[in-house]
């Protein structure tokens, strides 16, 4: 079955399009004809859906969300704390955090433009420090639910059952359920002209993991924390370690 959405198909992007913006559940029927009547028309990879930069464009607002978001891959799923000047609290979930290097040790996330209020944005800006902490396979109901837009003044540690928990003299609010946690520093930020995001940066103060999840050689089994990966915008998913590997070298010629 191949499926090619390409430019001199303008007629069956626009009857998929309509499709899937329509009904939310494809009239699986149609669905399959179009790919049938496509079929016929274009020599492609079999098995293989392919999706051109132009169809992309034309593409439901929704569904196209939920194909870019999840084309890249499985990502970290980590709740932000936050606490302002006044002492609101504040904790929504990012699936954008990244390691950015050991040496010093930098994390970064990806915070969507500001056109609208950004209160975890607005607080790590005011008070310099935030926590990130992994979501566990218990919470990610909650979890998810941090994304709702509350205003300033509501902290989502009262609207879900994460718990907040302070640690030490660290400013912002931990979540007492997540197994791995950490304590950061804003070190800076870029704007990303392009489409109006900012790259955060910033640096690992503290941390603390499970010690069950802690392995000799310092690397976290995360599958004993039981974080989550996120695929898209809203699928979470459990982990199961397959394999650890030596540090890769290149192969030896053979006979060299
Ligand atoms: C699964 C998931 C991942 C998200 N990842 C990000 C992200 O990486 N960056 C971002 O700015 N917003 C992200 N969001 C949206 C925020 O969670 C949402 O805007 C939230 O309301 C921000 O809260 P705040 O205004 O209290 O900061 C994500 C939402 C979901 C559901």
């Amino acid at each position: 079955m191949i499926l090619c959405y390409k430019k001199n198909y303008r007629k069956i992007i626009l009857c998929t399009n309509c499709l899937i913006s329509k009904n939310k559940e494809i009239n699986k029927r149609k669905w399959e004809d179009v790919i049938e009547v496509v079929n016929l028309l274009v020599g492609g990879i079999k098995n293989m859906i392919c999706f051109d930069k132009e169809s992309i464009n034309k593409l439901d607002h929704l569904y196209r969300i939920n194909l870019i978001n999840s084309c890249t891959g499985f990502k970290s799923a980590n709740l932000l704390g936050t606490i302002d000047i006044k002492g609101n609290k504040n904790l929504a979930i990012f699936s954008s955090i990244t390691h950015l290097g050991s040496d010093p040790c930098l994390i970064c996330f990806i915070l969507r433009p500001k056109s609208e209020f950004r209160n975890t944005y607005d607080n790590i800006i005011e008070k310099g420090f935030f926590t990130v902490n992994h979501v566990n396979k218990n919470d990610v109901g909650d979890a998810h639910h941090t994304s709702a837009k509350y205003p300033k003044n509501v902290s989502e540690f009262d609207k879900t059952n994460l718990e907040e928990e302070f640690i030490g003299d660290f400013i912002a609010p931990y979540v007492k359920s997540s197994k791995i946690k950490l304590g950061c520093k804003y070190v800076n930020e870029y704007n990303i002209k392009e489409n109006g995001t900012i790259l955060v940066i910033a640096s690992i103060e503290e941390l603390y993991i499970d010690e069950n999840i802690l392995e000799d050689d310092g690397w976290l089994k995360l599958e004993n924390a039981g974080t989550v990966a996120i695929n898209g915008l809203d699928g979470y998913v459990e982990t199961q370690l397959l394999n650890r590997f030596d540090y890769a070298r290149p192969k030896k010629e053979e006979g060299g």
